[in-house]
């Protein structure tokens, strides 16, 4: 890597993220260091910030057009970041990702039909498979000399008893763990195989840490494109969440004609801002943006090692393969099943509790990388003096 690429992105200072409006900064007292929702803690990029300023000078805050430029913008960024061929025509909008995965996932489901997710997991994906009309089904994720990957046999046990679908997470939150492709392949075959499909939610693709070969679950295999949906956005990467943007997208007629049949209003809803900022972020003059993103979390997820090792040497935590989202088994600390609560108590930290992403999430908590090396130690010195209280 050349010098100019490890440049790293800063964080903003506190004084300035204390006066942003969103969830990270509304939800707790000042006192409280957040880093609980995934939102982050950086500047936005400068081609987004010019896009929307731009827009706001016109007054430009309609509803969004049939086609704001988003199916070439996705297509062009997949090829050049995923060697991944997308067809332009086989992208839609929505506005966010777990609308189009309720969406699709109500196309594709019959009422109470079960629907497979790999706890831990991100907690939303338990209630949209209720709100789809589908009932979870858990085959949780699986430990195998230190990874996490997905259980194949067991997912293969539930859909030969039944199950319709399964709700896949690559990158996978909470874990950071990116599924390889053999598995995903794999993963297609086995739903191939029993007519069921995989909604494939790719939001953290665009964070993949280095040396880690990512491969989107559509361009793993012939059967992956038979099967499967992607969702994704620039939502997590850029920031850009209170936009409402995403998009969907298919790579076979069948489910592109699933896609078409879905309501009007489905796209209708995207926010025109999030269509903006999207296209801006997919834009070839955000990549040093991005690059110099990836740069700062790949030296926050090594710089929490360190300071679990040196301060809480009770925890135990392995480096994700993507994404500023840190799991963290806190168990050996015996603070019980929601450690986070007595963090958020006593440490005056915000992390996300273990158990809302499963019951094999108890004694866990999840960190939010996306902030400052400074706001991250300040957060592990204050964890890490309860303990030595
Ligand atoms: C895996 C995953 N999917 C979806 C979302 C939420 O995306 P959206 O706000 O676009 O629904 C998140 C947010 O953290 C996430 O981690």
């Amino acid at each position: 890597m050349t010098t100019a690429a490890r440049t790293a992105l800063h964080a903003l200072p506190l004084e300035q993220l204390r006066r942003r409006s969103s969830t990270k900064w509304r939800t707790y007292p000042e006192d409280v260091l957040p880093l609980f929702v995934a939102e982050t803690d950086f500047p936005l990029a400068e081609a987004i910030t010019a896009r929307l300023r731009e827009a706001l000078e016109l007054g430009d805050t309609g509803y969004t057009p049939p086609d704001p430029g988003l199916r070439t913008a996705f297509a062009a960024y997949a090829q050049r970041h995923f060697g991944w061929t997308v067809q332009p025509d086989r992208i839609r909008s929505t506005c966010d990702v777990m609308m189009g995965v309720v969406e699709i996932l109500r196309a594709v489901i019959a009422p109470g039909d079960r629907v497979i997710v790999a706890p831990p997991v991100y907690p939303p994906f338990f209630d949209c498979v209720e709100e789809a009309g589908g009932v979870v089904e858990r085959v949780p994720l699986i430990d195998v000399d230190g990874s996490w990957i997905l259980d194949l046999a067991g997912i293969e046990r539930a859909l030969a008893g039944g199950a319709r679908a399964v709700l896949l997470c690559n990158p996978h939150n909470p874990t950071g763990t990116v599924h390889s492709r053999s598995v995903l392949a794999q993963l297609a075959e086995i739903a191939a195989d029993h007519g069921a499909v995989v909604v494939s939610d790719e939001i953290h693709a665009p964070l993949v840490h280095p040396g880690v070969e990512y491969t989107p679950f559509l361009a793993a295999s012939p059967r992956a494109t038979e099967v499967g949906y992607t969702v994704t956005s620039a939502s997590k990467a850029y920031n850009l969440a209170g936009l409402k943007c995403a998009v969907m997208v298919t790579a076979s007629e069948e489910t592109a004609a699933v896609v078409r049949t879905l309501p009007p209003e489905v796209e209708w809803r995207t926010g025109l801002f999030g269509a903006l900022a999207a296209v801006a972020a997919w834009n070839p003059a955000s990549d040093p943006w991005l690059e110099a993103l990836r740069v700062a979390l790949d030296d926050n997820r090594r710089l929490l090692g360190r300071l679990l090792a040196e301060q809480l040497p009770e925890a135990r935590y392995r480096l994700p393969d993507a994404g500023y989202l840190a799991w963290v088994d806190l168990r050996d600390l015996g603070w019980g099943d929601d450690p986070a609560s007595r963090i958020l108590r006593e440490a005056r930290v915000a992390l996300n509790r273990g158990p809302t992403f499963g019951d094999e999430g108890r004694g866990h908590v999840r960190i939010n990388l996306g902030c400052s090396p400074d706001v991250l130690t300040e957060a592990v010195l204050r964890i890490a003096a309860l303990v030595r209280r």
